[in-house]
């Protein structure tokens, strides 16, 4: 068994060949003056890991192209991050499901699809062939203990991202909870722990997706003024578009932590042994 990557996930794949023992294959990437793009990769095995994020369209497309170019090999699809998850229903008439479109093209030529907390695991059926979720979540809840916090609580930024707090939190006997949002006008909304309180603690806001910041930004203000000593923020997918980074920090964010299923500045924690525990069990 080898391992192939994408571009955008080039470091994760290493930290996977070191962490697994299986050959990294290293592979050519080139753009075309029209755009197109173009890849080579070296000589596979009769089984080969494709570890491919798809953050955009050309992440997206290399995917597509490496899947093609081991035909002759069964392929495992790892997806770190998969693009597109969100628009997973047809909220208004004429709409693509950008999640189903996306699945059913990355379905060719693989035989099985790993995702790592991908935004709605429903999206999994969209595969058109075995689709598993990996999760990050005891990886997360041991970073945070390095953190060296004093009794963290670690919370959600609404109840959808509550199951997911409660498995960082689980495994290292933290305290959890998620924010519920109390509207008290047509613009003055409110969100507090929905059980305990924040007020003297040090917290840990949790969730999969970072993208603009504007979630964790706004609850890192209210918990501020609800008296917490500290605020981090930790996700798996680390997208910071649009300032994220600086909106976070302005709104008085003390660290913030990602994982590598999006390479960044604040991947400090790695998807490498949970992949590993996939692709060898
Ligand atoms: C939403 O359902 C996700 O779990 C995240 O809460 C959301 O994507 C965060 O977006 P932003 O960082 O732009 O507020």
């Amino acid at each position: 068994m080898k391992i192939l990557c994408n571009e955008k996930s080039q470091v994760l794949a290493g930290k996977t060949a070191l962490a697994t023992g299986l050959e990294l294959v290293a592979t050519d990437f080139k753009k075309f003056p029209d755009g197109e793009l173009y890849l080579k990769t070296g000589k596979t095995d009769e089984e080969t890991v494709i570890i491919s994020s798809v953050t955009d369209s050309d992440s997206f497309i290399q995917t597509l192209l490496l899947a093609d170019a081991c035909e002759d090999s069964e392929v495992t699809l790892v997806l770190p991050y998969m693009g597109y998850a969100r628009q997973d229903k047809r909220f208004n008439e004429g709409e693509a499901i950008s999640a189903r479109a996306i699945a059913r093209a990355l379905s060719e030529g693989v035989s099985r699809v790993y995702t790592i907390n991908t935004h709605e695991t429903d999206n999994l059926s969209f595969f058109r062939v075995p689709a598993e979720d990996l999760s990050l979540a005891p990886y997360m809840g041991e970073y945070i203990k390095t953190l060296g916090l004093d009794d963290p609580l670690i919370l959600a930024p609404d109840a959808g991202a509550a199951v997911f707090a409660k498995s960082v939190a689980e495994k290292v006997h933290f305290d959890c909870d998620h924010l519920s949002k109390t509207r008290h006008s047509g613009t003055e909304v409110t969100m507090q722990p929905k059980e305990l309180d924040a007020s003297g603690r040090s917290v840990v806001i949790v969730d999969d997706i970072i993208s603009t910041g504007g979630t964790l930004a706004t609850a890192s203000k209210m918990l501020m003024m609800q008296g917490a000593v500290s605020v981090h923020a930790a996700c798996v997918h680390g997208v910071f578009s649009g300032g994220g980074y600086a909106k976070l920090y302005s709104a008085g964010v003390k660290s913030i932590v990602s994982s590598d299923t999006i390479e960044s500045a604040s991947s400090r924690i790695s998807a490498a042994e949970c992949i590993k525990n996939a692709v060898l069990s």
